[in-house]
């Protein structure tokens, strides 16, 4: 049986998002398919720096430590979120944090994060988080971050990220990112910093797909416009429920035969897009290793699975395995 990084060593590197528990329970699947992982929260600003001062690295060297152990990279994420944030950040004191507070908030966090890591096998990070609105004329959602401190702070994560670690590929990651409306926000907030001439190396596409949207045509057209910027891009966080979101029906205990048939043939169209535009696409990362344990096995409805992933609950391979890995 071949595996993923194999069937793709010409192509991109194969990420998966881990956790210390997943590392411990499914690190033998992780080691034998992937080469890259991401950490899916113990890098996230309140895993890393809880209290002012207080930085908090040990699981997160944990999974450094397992990449190097089994010659594996390493995705950084995330360097500045709206969510997984600590209140502290925007405060001083008890009072809010003005907007010199806030950015040295920013600037230290980003600084120590990237210092700790610099001798480290990172080919990339995530600076800035999902800061597009999803709906309505605005550019930014908004965000404590943004009220503090304005517009300008997606541009400061940029360049304090960038001084603090000159070599290492800054990104910028979202979802929806596929949706028409959503890729020309993506596209302006990138080509505007691009402009200015800040330092951003590339476009992260989250990728958490369905079974029916977004279209095959709208994942091209927004690869493609990224692409335009001259940009690297890298799929972050795929993964290919069978359940869309606004289905909240928990009565199914089991997908349907046609649902994981479906799934395999998306999955494999997928696969095929990213290898057709692998010129562009550095890496690919499914936001967990199998359907035994991923975020969606609680979201949007409490108790209900979505079987995602390319692996089944026991870890075995999936037909959406077998048809990502046989195209050569
Ligand atoms: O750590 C606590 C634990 O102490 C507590 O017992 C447990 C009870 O619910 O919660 C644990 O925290 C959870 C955390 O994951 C760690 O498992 C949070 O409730 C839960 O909200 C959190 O979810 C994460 C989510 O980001 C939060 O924003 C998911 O695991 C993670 O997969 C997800 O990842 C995001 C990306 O970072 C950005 N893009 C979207 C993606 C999916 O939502």
């Amino acid at each position: 049986e071949i595996t993923l990084k194999e069937a793709y060593k010409n192509y991109f590197k194969i990420g998966v998002a881990v956790n210390p528990n997943t590392l411990e329970k499914d690190g033998d699947l992780i080691k034998k398919h992937f080469n890259s992982l991401t950490p899916e929260n113990h890098m996230k600003p309140e895993e890393l720096q809880p209290k002012e001062g207080e930085f908090t690295f040990e699981k997160a060297d944990k999974i450094v430590a397992f990449a190097k152990e089994n010659d594996m990279e390493l995705r950084g994420h995330t360097l500045v979120w709206h969510n997984q944030t600590p209140e502290w950040m925007f405060k001083d004191g008890d009072k809010e944090a003005s907007r010199e507070v806030a950015l040295k908030h920013m600037k230290e966090h980003i600084e120590a994060v990237l210092e700790h890591y610099s001798k480290e096998p990172f080919y990339a990070w995530d600076v800035i988080n999902e800061v597009i609105a999803d709906e309505g004329d605005e550019l930014l959602r908004e965000s404590p971050w943004r009220s503090i401190i304005g517009d300008d702070y997606v541009e400061k994560a940029f360049e304090f990220a960038h001084a603090a670690d000159p070599n290492m590929p800054l990104y910028y990651n979202d979802y929806n990112e596929s949706h028409p409306e959503k890729r020309e926000k993506i596209y302006k907030l990138v080509k505007g910093l691009k402009d200015k001439g800040i330092p951003i190396h590339g476009v992260g596409l989250q990728a958490h797909w369905g079974l029916e949207d977004p279209s095959l045509d709208n994942i091209r057209e927004a690869i493609e416009k990224y692409a335009s910027l001259g940009l690297k891009l890298h799929i972050t966080e795929m993964d290919v429920s069978v359940f869309n979101f606004e289905d909240r029906r928990t009565d199914l205990s089991k997908p349907t035969e046609e649902m994981m048939k479906k799934q395999a043939e998306r999955y494999d169209a997928f696969f095929k897009l990213f290898r057709e535009y692998s010129e562009h696409i550095e890496s690919v990362t499914l936001w967990a290793a199998s359907d035994r344990y991923n975020w969606l096995n609680d979201f949007p409805v409490r108790g209900r699975k979505n079987w995602p992933m390319l692996f089944d609950t026991e870890n075995q391979p999936k037909e959406s395995f077998l048809r990502v890995t046989s195209f050569n």
